[in-house]
């Protein structure tokens, strides 16, 4: 049995921190929630319960986790941010920013974590209900994001009962994850920062802060995690993007005010943003697709720009509509 907590009531609030604690001191899974979507908790110091998250998810073993931190001076026991880590942290933190850099020596972090890599993730959310949770606990919290892995990140308490059920001890329902897209997350291991994955945080916004243009992986990078696998953050349909008509038998995953030819025709419409605005959007991505997916019918996708948060829901839809 999973014991889930309304996060926004007092009683059941402290309630709620008391028992994710002592789950997390046992080993167990914390569904956590953030300002980007719900994160899968664990000690991040105990192999035992990082093994768990890799479980309950079907992630595979090579897939290395981000760990969640309560400030700057917390990430640097962990990692060596060098200059650029730095200012970006200090710009961007608290918030939906992942910083990939190399380990320090010693960093109390199991290694199934990161995976065997020299490198380590590490994140300082804003959500005040995740950063009482690493207070309360006093532990470095390493969460992915709590779906099945492949599926669609969860935005709601019942999405990650839903996806993962019994394995997960304890949920925190904060309801709505406001960002709704995962962290921007940016390596710093190399000679120039790299966007490894976008996210919550635009890249133009990041560039201004380092005053150079962000590099894209290459090709054959030898860490591809799940956010760069073809086929990720799928709904059980397929999806067809940049659709400028919907066709028999479709559903409608519309962007904007515009009236697509068919419309009148889906077997269900969700809007992301009827004024066409790309916060709300990304706010409403993923809950838009599992309701979509609930319907069954194919997903036509209309086209949204890329600009902004538009880079991270086309990543995503990108690898929701990819061929397994
Ligand atoms: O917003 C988020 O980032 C959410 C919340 C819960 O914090 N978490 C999340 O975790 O999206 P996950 O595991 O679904 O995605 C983590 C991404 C993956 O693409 C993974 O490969 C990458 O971060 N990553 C983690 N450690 C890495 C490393 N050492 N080198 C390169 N990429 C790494
Ligand atoms: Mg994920």
């Amino acid at each position: 049995m999973t014991a889930i907590f309304d996060m926004s009531r007092e009683a059941p609030r402290a309630a709620g921190l008391a028992t994710a604690v002592e789950a997390l001191r046992a080993g167990q899974l914390v569904g956590m929630p953030t300002e980007t979507v719900y994160g899968l908790a664990a000690n991040a110091a105990d192999g035992a319960a990082v093994a768990r998250i890799f479980a309950a998810k079907g992630r595979p073993r090579f897939n290395p986790l981000i760990v969640h931190v309560a400030s700057l001076a917390a990430a640097e026991t962990l990692i060596e941010l060098g200059a650029a880590g730095q200012a970006l942290a200090r710009a961007f933190w608290p918030g939906p920013l992942t910083l990939v850099a190399p380990r320090r020596p010693g960093a109390p972090v199991a290694d199934l974590a990161t995976a065997g890599l020299p490198t380590l993730a590490v994140r300082v959310p804003a959500h005040p209900v995740a950063r009482d949770l690493i207070a309360a606990s006093g532990m470095a919290l390493a969460a992915p994001s709590a779906n099945r892995s492949g599926h669609v990140s969860p935005t709601l308490a019942y999405h990650v009962a839903d996806d993962l059920g019994d394995a997960v001890a304890v949920i925190l329902d904060a309801g709505a994850a406001p960002v709704g897209v995962e962290s921007t997350v940016i390596g710093l291991a190399g000679p120039e920062p790299v966007l490894l994955r976008p996210g919550g945080i635009p890249r133009t916004d990041i560039e201004a802060v380092l005053g150079r243009a962000l590099v894209n992986p290459a090709a054959d990078a030898a860490v591809a995690g799940p956010g760069m696998l073809a086929q990720h953050y799928a709904p059980a349909v397929p999806l067809r993007l940049a659709a400028t008509d919907v066709r028999s038998g479709e559903s409608l995953l519309g962007f904007g005010p515009e009236f697509l030819p068919g419309s009148d025709m889906a077997k269900a419409i969700v809007n992301l943003s009827e004024t066409g605005d790309l916060v709300e959007a990304a706010a409403s991505l993923f809950t838009a697709l599992r309701r979509l997916e609930a319907v069954g019918a194919p997903i036509a996708a209309m086209p949204i720009p890329d600009h902004g948060l538009g880079e991270a829901i086309n990543d995503r839809l990108r690898r929701a509509a990819a061929k397994a």
